[in-house]
């Protein structure tokens, strides 16, 4: 892996783009209308997932962006009720057809779903998906360190989304990427918008002339092999995240930003796995 403060090179012919776009919660208009804001605004990653219901809207906003397709690295997530081999394949499909893609850059397990069907047959079917030319690369979201692990050894995987913020450390996920070649995606990187008025963060940003949400995205983009995917429906926020690379932190600005670690986490449903 090369990595510069905008990229993550994970072949010789695909780059991640460390600053992502989120879509969880924007449906119909919205989420059109937010993709197209922020492909404006430079963003050149979008996620989303067949669960968010807005596969078809984010397609149709790339399709009718000035950027073209291939400067846009784009993310699905299978629902783990798709896991089992014949419906990841049955459901890629329809996901590219929503998208109006006939591939996608990233296929993600959006969460462990040993309860549909064992790892190796979900990971086995990604990996001929992506073996099909149907996506570029596969991961998976939501994984305890042990069980990215197992992951990593069944399948080319290359990286892991998961919450993670200021306020909620996942240093033994960190630890498995690094070991292995992976990278860290960090989804809810502005903990929902908690990162907002954290006085710490406000107080580091005053320094630099920018907001606590920046600080906290430019934080995650100077960790090592660490992408995040920030969500507003805001054009002012979707703007203003991604102005995040013209200022640096420094290294005690940094540990700080690493001291605000309470374990904090937002997402965490029923039947979801047991956090290391
Ligand atoms: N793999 C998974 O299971 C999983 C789970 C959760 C999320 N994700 C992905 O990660 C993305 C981001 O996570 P998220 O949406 O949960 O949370 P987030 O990006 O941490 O925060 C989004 C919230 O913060 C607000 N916000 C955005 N920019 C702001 C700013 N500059 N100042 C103040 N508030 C701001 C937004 O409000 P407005 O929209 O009103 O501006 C929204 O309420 C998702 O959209 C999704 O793509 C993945």
């Amino acid at each position: 892996m090369t990595i510069s403060t905008t990229t993550i090179q994970i072949a010789d012919d695909l780059e991640v783009p460390r600053l992502g776009f989120g879509t969880f919660q924007l449906t119909d208009q919205d989420a059109y209308d937010a993709v197209r804001v922020a492909l404006d605004a430079g963003y050149r990653h979008i996620d989303t997932a067949q669960g968010y219901g807005n596969e078809a809207q984010v397609g149709q906003a790339i399709a009718d962006s000035d950027v073209d397709r291939g400067e846009v690295f784009v993310t699905t997530k299978l629902k783990p009720s798709n896991a089992a081999a014949s419906d990841v394949h049955t459901t890629t499909g329809h996901s590219l057809k929503d998208l109006g893609l006939d591939h996608v850059d990233l296929l993600l397990l959006h969460w462990p779903a040993e309860h549909v069907a064992p790892l190796e047959e979900t990971l086995t079917a990604m990996t001929e998906v992506k073996d099909a030319g149907k996506t570029r690369a596969i991961g998976v979201s939501n994984f305890p360190s042990v069980m990215l692990a197992r992951a990593f050894d069944l399948a080319p995987i290359v990286t892991d989304q998961v919450e993670h913020h200021p306020f909620l450390a996942v240093d033994p996920i960190e630890t498995v990427l690094h070991e292995r070649g992976g990278f860290l995606t960090a989804y809810s990187p502005l903990a929902q918008g908690e990162v907002a008025d954290h006085d710490t963060l406000m107080e580091i940003g005053e320094a630099h002339g920018v907001s606590a949400a920046q600080v906290t995205l430019r934080w995650l983009l100077q960790k090592p092999a660490t992408v995040a995917i920030p969500k507003s429906g805001t054009p002012e926020r979707i703007r203003s995240n991604a102005e995040v690379f013209d200022f640096e932190l420094t290294d005690d600005e940094m540990a700080r930003i690493r001291g605000l670690d309470r374990g904090h986490r937002l997402i965490d449903p029923d039947g979801g796995p047991a956090w290391d």
